[in-house]
């Protein structure tokens, strides 16, 4: 198999921040579909589609899987036998912050912990830097300045190249930030989780990156397959939601729920788009986000994601009948609570 010479041509790449990082306008997590679990044909071959449609940007973390950590060695593997000598045209990000390993040492944000966890990803991945190392989550009973200094060592150690902070709120976000500066860190990137279902970025966080010039990375732009046409009818075999190890519950898509993807899907295809499509150009809306963060369980939903960079715009009359068919409860109602000891991200 050969790699597409013309992989560039098409996606669209946004500045992170005001750092000199270019990322897609769509890029490819890991967290669920390319575990030990998973087909290694189909994580293969969405691995290969994504970086031929010019996605050069990779997130996993500690414990993508599941098993904890397979995500990281089957992605190494594929690095290895598919896309050996492009290591400088790719961005590869992991994390820590969620538990990890058994005992006090292997959760949290502790520097221990942070430590430990990057050289295990690195011998996972087999690679001697990742781009960006992030802390997974804030830690209240660990100070700051402890897992912020982790951070910064592990640039420090050339284990990488820029750090990142992921779910900090907007209050926890300027106080990072001002250690990180004071250490001059290369902190370039936060991600929160960002979706017509969930706006809670909206409420300071968009602003404080946009005032401190730090890109922003939205993950589960589609609600883990909600803003989709998948669920207009039931759940389908196979979907995350008919997963036991999934992080979506089949009672995540009640009755409204339905009723909503029902009217936005109508809205999309009034501008010739799926419903994914329309998700991803919404969030993509502000000048603050670098990039959407999608999953995907195969290859055709690369394909779908990548093609809505084709149409992102959105008059006032149609961010308008989102809005309506969202209704004013949105901006505090996430499709899906974060999973503390169920399926941590
Ligand atoms: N920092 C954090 O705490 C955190 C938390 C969560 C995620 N993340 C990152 O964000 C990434 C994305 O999260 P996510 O997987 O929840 O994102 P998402 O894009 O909201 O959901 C992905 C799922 O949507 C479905 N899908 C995707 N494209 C589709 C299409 N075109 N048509 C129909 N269905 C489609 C697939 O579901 P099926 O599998 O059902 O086909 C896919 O697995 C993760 O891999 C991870 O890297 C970070």
């Amino acid at each position: 198999m050969t790699i597409e010479t013309n992989r560039y041509d098409r996606m669209t790449y946004r500045r992170c921040g005001r750092s000199g990082v270019l990322l897609p306008a769509v890029s490819l997590g890991l967290w669920h579909n390319f575990g030990s679990v998973d087909s290694p044909d189909e994580a293969r071959a969405m691995v290969r589609r994504a970086f031929d449609l010019g996605i050069t940007h990779f997130d996993l973390a500690n414990n993508y899987g599941p098993e904890p950590g397979s995500a990281e060695e089957n992605f190494g593997r594929i690095l290895r036998h598919d896309l050996a000598g492009h290591r400088d045209e790719l961005i590869i990000s992991t994390k820590a912050g969620w538990r990890m390993w058994p005992g006090p040492y292997g959760d949290h944000g502790s520097r221990k912990y942070m430590l430990a966890s990057l050289d295990q990803s690195l011998r996972r991945m087999q690679l001697e830097y990742v781009d960006i190392f992030y802390h997974h989550r804030p830690d209240p009973d660990t100070p700051l300045e402890e897992s912020m200094l982790a951070l910064d060592q592990s640039v420090r150690q050339g284990k990488a190249l820029y750090v990142g902070i992921s779910a900090y709120d907007p209050d926890e976000t300027r106080a990072a930030l001002k250690i990180l500066r004071e250490l001059r860190t290369p902190v370039i990137i936060h991600q929160p989780r960002y979706s017509m279902f969930d706006r809670r970025a909206e409420d300071g966080l968009l602003e404080v990156l946009a005032d401190e010039g730090i890109g922003c990375i939205v993950f589960s732009p589609l609600a883990q397959g909600l803003l989709t046409d998948k669920y207009l009818r039931g759940i389908p075999e196979g979907s995350r939601a008919s997963k036991e190890h999934g992080a979506l519950r089949p009672d995540d898509i009640t009755e409204d729920r339905r009723a909503q993807l029902l009217r936005l899907n109508e809205i999309a295809a009034n501008r010739g788009q799926s419903l994914a499509q329309l998700a991803i150009a919404w969030v993509l809306r502000h000048e603050t986000v670098s990039s959407a963060l999608i999953g995907a369980s195969r290859v055709a939903q690369i394909d779908d994601g990548v093609a809505a960079l084709d149409n992102l715009s959105l008059s006032d009359d149609e961010l308008r009948e989102i809005d309506d068919a969202l209704g004013a409860t949105e901006r505090s109602a996430p499709a899906s609570p974060r999973g503390i000891g169920r399926n941590p991200t």
